[in-house]
């Protein structure tokens, strides 16, 4: 048995990760007087959702008619069905409020002549229940709303007297030993200790997998840690074969430009200089949905049509916008523009592809942020002391694909809910918990096992294999071909963990150490999301399969739920809840009206 010293930490609630989601859950719980800490492997300001650009979905109708029905609407069929409808209606319900939240919080929110939150478009979000013109729902700073969001919450959270442990990085839950969550074990990277977090409830919110894939829109730092610490749990993950592609990642470089671009009037060309989008989506052109756009891109460059020498991207343009709009509503993307691809954006179009933005499958839950460990007598039984939200979590409210800006929402919607929650389950008075000690020794076995590992290959060598793999087979479009190769290759490549080779020992700032960490974590991901693909025979939201054109809702309306073990996965399902939360009657909107229909735009 490894033999480390470590500090045990006591409180009501540990969050791991400093995100919007982490954040928002940080605020809510250290707000309702429980004794809250938050972990972060980087500085909270530096967590991804400072990247996220256009802005946060809520109906608002500050620049006309809106309603959360319209919204909820949308959220479903962007969703292609396959999203959990409570949780949908949940996020769209409490949009609004959560929203005016940040505002009185302190973002800085673009406003209106009147003053009001400034809203723009975004793809897939429309009126009238998908049959009127496109909305402007989506809340902006600018286009650095995430930005905006995540420093106005970490303030708040220090205001609440929450407690950081910045540049810690979470090594495994603790179980007890019939189940419970206990609490998370931690390494000091700049001083090399070890950190044990005893608490009554812990709240993952430890971001995406994008690393998992060779060119991502997503940080270097989103390497879904929470989902390798749930998996070696023997917890399930839920859905991991909806990975979305983002229509506008910089051709070469993979940064995002926001589809606020789109939003603000900005369209794609092809070799031909053609509006192509008009072609696929009469009604909502270049404002169509994520995966349909992403796709159209993908069909216009194999068909012969791409632009550059290579033909092999497409163009986004945004010159003929006045330059004053383009300095006043994306300053961001303007400056991303210039730097990663050389393009002034007053001038010249924008070289993009798409490129792999976000993970609509996570650690599954319910609609209060509770951990779901599904069997067959019950599909939404919960992991008790544990909690997931953000791009962590699978709720699931994405089902097969996300709308744009509905990614902020879902993490302050769902930080705010699992803060919500836990005020009610945590007992204040209670002692916490003592702690499964074979827990904490086997967490300590497996840390000093890789940090002392003599196999024959390179944390960096083993990765770029997987990222090459993954970019290849579980790609926009999918085959029985390419998807049966790519599980083989991720099995072989998942095996090869065993072999690593970690030639640093120390204890502080050890990146060789951090990253095979890292690895650890993004190998279950990528391997659930192969696999999962793989078996997945039809085609729905971001799972385009040639060999299966179409859904098929009687055999594939159910959410895959994927146990990894090693380089094995093992695949069961869990039935979509179809049942919205209120009835038409009480406000809500009726079943019939949300039933399955084929996604025209
Ligand atoms: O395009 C964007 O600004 C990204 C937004 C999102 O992923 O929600």
């Amino acid at each position: 048995m490894a033999a480390y010293e470590y500090e045990t930490h006591t409180y009501d609630a540990i969050v791991v990760g400093a995100g919007g989601a982490g954040l928002r859950a940080t605020l809510g719980l250290a707000e309702q007087g429980l004794r809250t800490a938050c972990i972060s492997k980087v500085f909270p300001t530096r967590s991804h959702t400072v990247a996220a650009q256009g802005g946060i979905a809520a109906s608002l109708g500050n620049m006309g008619p809106d309603s959360w029905q319209w919204h909820m609407y949308d959220t479903v069929k962007g969703s292609d069905w396959l999203g959990d409808t409570d949780a949908m209606e949940y996020l769209a319900r409490e949009a609004p409020k959560a929203v005016y939240e940040l505002e009185h919080y302190g973002v800085p929110f673009s406003r209106t002549e009147e003053g009001k939150i400034y809203q723009r478009p975004f793809g897939g979000h429309t009126t009238e229940f998908g049959e009127g013109p496109p909305v402007q729902r989506t809340c902006a700073a600018a286009d650095r709303t995430g930005h905006a969001i995540l420093h106005t919450l970490y303030g708040q959270s220090l205001k609440q007297q929450a407690e950081f442990y910045i540049e810690y990085f979470a090594l495994d839950l603790i179980m007890s030993e019939d189940g419970v969550c206990q609490g998370v074990i931690a390494w000091k990277l700049d001083d090399g200790t070890m950190h044990v977090f005893n608490a009554k409830t812990v709240v993952l919110a430890t971001g995406g997998y994008g690393r998992a894939y060779f060119s991502a829109t997503s940080a270097h730092t989103c390497t879904g840690d929470g989902g390798g610490m749930v998996a070696r749990q023997g917890l399930p993950l839920q859905d991991m074969e909806f990975v979305q592609f983002h229509p506008t990642g910089i051709y070469g470089a993979g940064c995002l430009i926001t589809e606020g671009a789109r939003g603000e009037g900005g369209y794609l060309t092809n070799s031909e200089g053609e509006r192509f989008m008009e072609r696929y989506a009469p009604n909502y052109k270049d404002l169509a949905p994520r995966d349909y756009v992403s796709r159209c891109m993908t069909m216009e460059i194999r068909e012969g049509r791409g632009v550059g020498a290579g033909g092999d991207h497409i163009h986004l343009n945004l010159n003929h916008l006045p330059s004053e709009a383009l300095a006043e509503r994306l300053p961001g993307i303007s400056e991303s523009a210039k730097i990663f691809a050389g393009v002034d954006v007053t001038k010249e179009p924008i070289p993009v592809l798409p490129t792999v933005h976000y993970n609509m499958g996570g650690i599954p839950t319910n609609y209060y942020g509770e951990v779901l460990n599904p069997t067959a007598k019950d599909p939404n039984a919960v992991v008790p002391g544990l909690m997931a939200v953000g791009e962590a979590g699978c709720a699931s409210v994405h089902g097969a694909n996300r709308l744009g800006s509905n990614s902020l929402i879902d993490l302050v919607v769902f930080g705010r809910a699992a803060a919500i929650r836990a005020g009610e389950v945590v007992d204040r008075n209670a002692p916490n918990p003592t702690l499964n000690q074979p827990s904490v020794d086997a967490c300590f076995d497996r840390f000093d096992g890789l940090r002392h590992a003599k196999g024959n290959i390179a944390t960096a060598d083993l990765r770029l294999e997987m990222q090459k793999a993954m970019q290849a087979d579980a790609a926009v479009f999918r085959t029985d071909k390419t998807l049966a190769e790519g599980v083989d290759k991720m099995t072989a490549i998942a095996g090869k963990m065993d072999d690593l080779k970690v030639t640093d020992r120390s204890l502080v700032w050890n990146s060789d150490l951090m990253e095979t960490l890292e690895l650890t974590n993004l190998m279950p991901n990528a391997l659930a999301t192969i696999v999962g693909a793989e078996a997945r025979k039809e085609s729905r939201g971001a799972h385009a399969h040639e060999d299966y054109a179409t859904r098929d809702d009687e055999n594939w309306r159910v959410h895959t739920i994927s146990h990894v073990d090693g380089n094995s996965v093992k695949l069961s399902h869990r039935p979509v809840i179809t049942t919205p939360l209120t009835t038409e009657k009480q406000g809500g909107i009726s079943e019939a009206k949300i039933a399955p229909k084929e996604r025209t735009f």
